[in-house]
């Protein structure tokens, strides 16, 4: 197993003598985008801040390529790049400009790295302009390129899709999976939407109530589900299909709709059933499988 760039142990926040991290604990791999799902108020947010040293740690540790935030803050964080609160922009500055100053403030950025991390945010085009001219995904892209600028091995953005639209979604996902599979770069991304993190991450983090509930790739999410479901066979003749099924698997239960048979399958047994249809002139125009969708699992996971 490779070596995690960040290591999270046991952490926890109390607040105003309340508890709202109760004792998180996670890796985060070179390459990987991991996505921290949570509702409002779950704590991704106070877990970030923690992972980044803008709050203190109550109990536990973030460990950053193996630096301490908490104990070795400057080796830690040199290795960060991160938009929690709202990246502060000069608006009536350009892009540049702004890299530029920001550059300025963190030790060995060259005017050639500024330009690398334009093109990788693909800014090109406007980062001569003012950012006030600037669209939202224009602006979270600066921020991004600004975030960059250090060359971090780890990447940590909270609720980064928030306000984009479906294109600057779109885009942000292709970023972050080009800069995690190139750079080889750990990615943590936060949000409160499934939909989002689904298409964006290998992994899943969710947290509910200051708590890590479940931490899953996002192919078993979809794919552990081998147990039966309900299966469509849109067929014709529907009575010659339920005769055959039901004279071949005694055992199930078929049940006649209009347009076919549903029956309770595992995913392993659907071949044998269209075979069986077809070698007995049934006609098969369709094999639909309800399958909850990972919106529908989120949802029973954190009991919503
Ligand atoms: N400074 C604070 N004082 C009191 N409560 C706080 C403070 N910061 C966060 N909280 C509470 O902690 C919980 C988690 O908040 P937050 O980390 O912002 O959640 P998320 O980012 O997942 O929406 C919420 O119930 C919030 O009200
Ligand atoms: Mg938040």
């Amino acid at each position: 197993m490779e070596k995690p760039l960040i290591q999270i142990k046991n952490l926890k926040k109390k607040i105003k003598g309340k508890w709202i991290i109760k004792g998180i604990s996670f890796d985060l791999y070179p390459g990987e985008v991991f996505g921290f799902l949570g509702p409002n108020g779950a704590g991704k947010t106070t877990t970030i801040r923690m992972m980044v040293g803008l709050t203190s740690i109550t109990e536990g540790e973030v460990l950053i390529e193996g630096y301490s935030i908490a104990k070795n803050y400057e080796k830690a964080i040199a290795k960060v790049g991160g938009i929690v609160e709202n990246p502060d922009m000069y608006k009536f500055l350009t892009g540049y400009k702004n890299l530029e100053l920001y550059a300025r403030m963190s030790p060995g950025v060259s005017k050639k790295r500024i330009d690398e991390v334009v093109k990788i945010v693909e800014l090109e085009h406007a980062i001569h302009q003012k950012v006030s001219t600037y669209s939202l995904g224009m602006r979270q892209r600066l921020g991004l390129a600004q975030a960059l600028l250090h060359q971090p091995s780890v990447l940590i953005l909270d609720e980064p899709t928030n306000g984009l639209d479906p294109a600057g979604i779109h885009d942000l996902r292709n970023y972050l999976r080009r800069l995690a599979k190139e750079e080889q770069m750990a990615i943590l991304v936060s949000s409160h939407l499934l939909s989002e993190m689904e298409m964006m991450c290998d992994r899943i983090g969710i947290i509910q109530n200051g708590e890590l509930i479940r931490v899953e790739t996002v192919r078993d999410l979809i794919e552990k589900d081998e147990q039966a479901k309900q299966v469509l066979f849109e067929v014709e003749p529907i009575h010659v299909a339920q005769q055959v099924i039901e004279q071949h698997f005694p055992q199930k239960r078929v049940e006649r709709v209009e347009k076919g048979v549903i029956i309770s399958l595992s995913r392993s047994e659907i071949p044998a059933v269209s075979a069986l249809l077809v070698s007995n002139q049934v006609q098969l125009f369709g094999i639909q499988r309800k399958s909850k969708s990972l919106e529908e699992k989120f949802l029973e996971i954190t009991h919503q």
